[in-house]
């Protein structure tokens, strides 16, 4: 029997919440399919690990990690810590030394769900959005000198590279390719930036070459916008920069119905080092504690994790026990605008787990 070896990172705030929900099922699940078994292991880290000890995480953490197969992350971010300390301490700290330069995050309109768009119907809104990673504007570059004075000065640099950018370019020609309608758009600011994001243009070129199937276009990340919210249907596969994607798949959750919903992996594909899976939203201050953070997004990326594991059978099974909750308003929490809890949504999805056959 296939055994995976699954680190736990539940972090701050709701992550603690919908971390927990999504081991409960990822357990119910191995159960139900007897084909493989999940040994989890929960790590502590984050703000209240900060507060104690100085650091997010211990300094041989990664070492620790490093010997799983893959890491279910909830969520960092404290009210008294501030956001760049959490961000780089933790999730950053992982993300970049494991080189996950991949960050995907489909966004649909699961049944059920009722997106802010008028006329827009599930069907007109199935994406993948492709994230480079590991450099572009979050590459840490850049510095502050006389500090508190007037002269005061601060530099956020971004960084392309060649490789960066060619790797994340067939990553994202390689999902579009898997996908029916075989369709990319490539995401730059090349009119504003005529460095790096001309650069990107030049590449996207150079590599579509490999890829003849595949049908694709550029766009400004302003004009973007305007595309996702008015001609949805119109977009498939999308790849864009660090922050472009940042942004922009804050708009796409928003759209799909709820950021609690949200998905997202940051992927090694090489496989060098373990990948990391992880609900996109935060860790949700205005609402931890109180029982009712939506936990399907933290249950969508399980289903990411268990295919990039290998166990596809499992993964669609966690998939269509999400989309029968979800198609049940009584089952709705109130970021969506019911009443459910938790517990209850959680409860659910394992009989339907339980229930699919
Ligand atoms: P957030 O994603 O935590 O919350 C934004 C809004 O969406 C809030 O009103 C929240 O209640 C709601 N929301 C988010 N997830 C939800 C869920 N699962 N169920 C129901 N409602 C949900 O973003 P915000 O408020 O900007 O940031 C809070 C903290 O989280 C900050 O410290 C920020 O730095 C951190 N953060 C961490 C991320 C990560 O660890 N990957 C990503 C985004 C923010
Ligand atoms: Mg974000």
């Amino acid at each position: 029997m296939n055994s995976y070896r699954i680190a736990a990172v539940p972090g701050d705030g709701i992550g603690k919440e919908v971390i927990a929900a999504g081991v409960e099922v990822l357990q119910a699940l191995a159960e139900r399919d007897g084909g493989f078994k999940l040994d989890v292991e929960t790590f502590d880290w984050g703000s209240d690990y900060y507060k104690k000890h100085g650091v997010m995480m211990p300094e041989n953490g990664r070492e620790t990690l490093k010997s799983f197969d893959s890491i279910y992350f909830g969520a960092v971010g404290a009210p008294d810590v501030p956001d760049h300390i959490t961000l780089w301490g933790l999730r950053l700290a992982i993300c970049q030394p494991f080189d996950q330069y991949a960050n995907v995050r489909p966004t649909r309109i699961l049944p059920g769900i009722e997106g802010p768009l008028r006329n827009v119907a599930a069907k007109d809104l199935d994406w993948v959005i492709v994230r480079e990673n590991s450099e572009g504007e979050y590459a840490g570059q850049g510095g502050r000198s006389h500090r508190g004075l007037p002269e005061e000065v601060a530099t956020e640099v971004s960084i392309f590279t060649r490789a960066g950018v060619t790797r994340i370019m067939r990553f994202a020609f390689e999902i579009a390719r898997s996908r029916p309608r075989k369709l990319l758009t490539v995401v730059t600011k090349s009119n504003a930036q005529r460095h790096g994001m001309v650069m990107w243009d030049e590449i996207a070129a150079e590599v579509a070459q490999d890829y003849p199937d595949v049908t694709w276009d550029k766009m400004l990340v302003d004009a973007m916008t305007m595309r996702m919210t008015l001609k949805p249907q119109t977009l498939d596969t999308i790849v864009a920069t660090n922050l472009h994607a940042d942004i922009l798949s804050d708009l796409a959750a928003a759209l799909a119905g709820s950021l609690g919903i949200a998905p997202t992996a940051n992927i090694n594909p090489e496989r060098k080092f373990p990948s990391m899976f992880e609900p996109i939203h935060g860790s949700a201050f205005d609402i931890t504690g109180k029982g009712i953070a939506n936990p399907v997004g933290t249950f969508w990326t399980a289903t990411m994790m268990l295919e990039h594991l290998g166990e596809k059978p499992a993964a669609e099974c966690l998939m269509r026990a999400i989309e029968r909750v979800t198609a049940d308003p009584s089952l709705h929490t109130p970021d969506l605008g019911g009443q459910a809890t938790t517990r209850q949504v959680t409860d659910a999805v394992i009989a339907a787990i339980h229930g699919d056959n």
